[in-house]
């Protein structure tokens, strides 16, 4: 009898481990790395936020909770949905979680059977297909490249359509790309969906407050009121309010879904940490000043970076509309030989020997399902986003 589970054989290890591990080592040496991997703000958590916490504590708000979560906190992500989305939810279909990394396994872990499918689009957050995997489901990955802005086209979604498919995870602005859908052409997809009624839309919203210049944010069951009815609006203030680690994450949709998923995490996690929830209480009631602060400051590092990746020879960076990411394509590179004498045959050789010669560590292009690219976060400062931007300007144009 094997001792580990067979669904461990379902899912690959964490890809960017060689990138973060090699980081490491050459820091530990003394290296002077600069981390463009990182997938959080780099500000700190608004103090109205941290003052609530300590005052939740004071009161002894230190117990269970529900497990769904606090009355308090599934109003206000009622209020939130209502006043942001336009969508009208009564907070029994609203369940808290532990992350939105959380709610989101368990609502695959709630509803997929073995057979299964789940169309992903590519370039993709690396843990929508492990998920799916590990709840059992088949990962359907649909690729959406540099030429459609790493968009999904609605051609592409048709086709991948199966009388299998269950969900359809909707990432809109995306990891890895910062890509953010239009209303137009949002509603290019919501279309498609209109017309396969047993298609459920998973849209995990967590870089939803992080888009730039004049671009209008929309979720798919605001574009397309018909699809309410089997949505999942996934969100959280890990990435809003600069909340990583207070584990955060909430979704509404269905009552039927969500006290599915309230059953998985009754037997699981009992609910998120009541301090914790006390604190995303005050986020999403509180003053909503620091979000047009961290905008601010993410749009000028975007035009900073996609500006001087665009000077690199053989990249090609295009702008994107959110996040915190961008995603260049090394295509022109792949084949070049590095000063090391090393040739670079992939879009993981590129990072790697990046990290190697000049010390800026990123994340390839195909532990995201496309490439070859690179992912860039630019969640640091301008100081060292341009220091790392020269560096890979200065590598690129020693490739031969
Ligand atoms: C696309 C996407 N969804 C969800 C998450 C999970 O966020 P959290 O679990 O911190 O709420 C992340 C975090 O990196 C992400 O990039």
């Amino acid at each position: 009898m094997a001792f580990l589970a067979n669904a461990l054989a379902r899912v690959k290890p964490s890809a960017t481990i060689a990138v973060t591990q090699m980081a490491r080592e050459l820091k530990a040496r003394g290296k002077d790395v600069i981390s463009l991997s990182v997938g959080e703000p780099d500000f700190d958590t608004p103090q109205n936020i941290k003052d609530a916490a300590a005052a939740a504590i004071g009161r002894g708000e230190t117990k269970y909770t529900p497990v769904a979560g606090i009355p308090a906190l599934r109003d206000a992500i009622a209020a939130k949905f209502k006043r942001e989305n336009g969508l009208s939810y009564k907070p029994a279909q609203v369940i808290v979680g532990t992350g939105g990394k959380h709610v989101l396994f368990n609502a695959l872990m709630a509803t997929l059977n073995p057979g299964d499918e789940v169309v992903i689009p590519a370039p993709y957050w690396v843990s929508y297909p492990e998920m799916v995997a590990l709840c059992g489901g088949t990962p359907v990955i649909v690729k959406a490249g540099i030429e459609t802005d790493y968009k999904l086209t609605a051609e592409a979604l048709e086709r991948a359509i199966t009388p299998r498919t269950k969900w359809f995870i909707f990432n809109s602005p995306s990891n890895p790309s910062g890509a953010a859908y239009t209303r137009t052409e949002m509603k290019a997809l919501t279309d498609v969906l209109l017309r396969h009624p047993h298609v459920w839309v998973l849209t995990d919203d967590i870089y939803e407050h992080l888009v730039f210049g004049d671009f209008v944010y929309h979720t798919p069951a605001q574009v397309e009121p018909a699809l309410y009815g089997r949505t999942l609006t996934v969100n959280g203030v890990s990435k809003s309010y600069a909340m990583t680690g207070w584990r955060i994450g909430y979704a509404a949709g269905p009552e039927e879904l969500i006290k599915a998923m309230d059953m998985i995490q009754g037997q699981q996690t009992s609910g998120a940490c009541s301090i914790a929830q006390w604190a995303a209480v005050e986020a999403l009631n509180g003053p909503q000043d620091f979000i047009a602060t961290s905008r601010k400051a993410f749009e000028e590092r975007r035009d900073l970076v996609v500006s001087m990746l665009n000077q690199a020879k053989g990249l090609q960076c295009p702008k994107p509309e959110g996040a915190f990411y961008v995603y260049p394509s090394c295509a022109a590179l792949i084949g070049k030989r590095a000063p090391s004498g090393n040739v670079i045959s992939s879009d993981e050789e590129f990072v790697m020997e990046l990290l190697a010669t000049e010390g800026v560590a990123t994340v390839h292009g195909s532990a995201f399902g496309l490439g070859p690219n690179f992912r860039v976060s630019y969640a640091t400062s301008n100081k060292l986003l341009e220091e790392a931007c020269k560096r890979i300007q200065r590598f690129c144009a020693e490739l031969r």
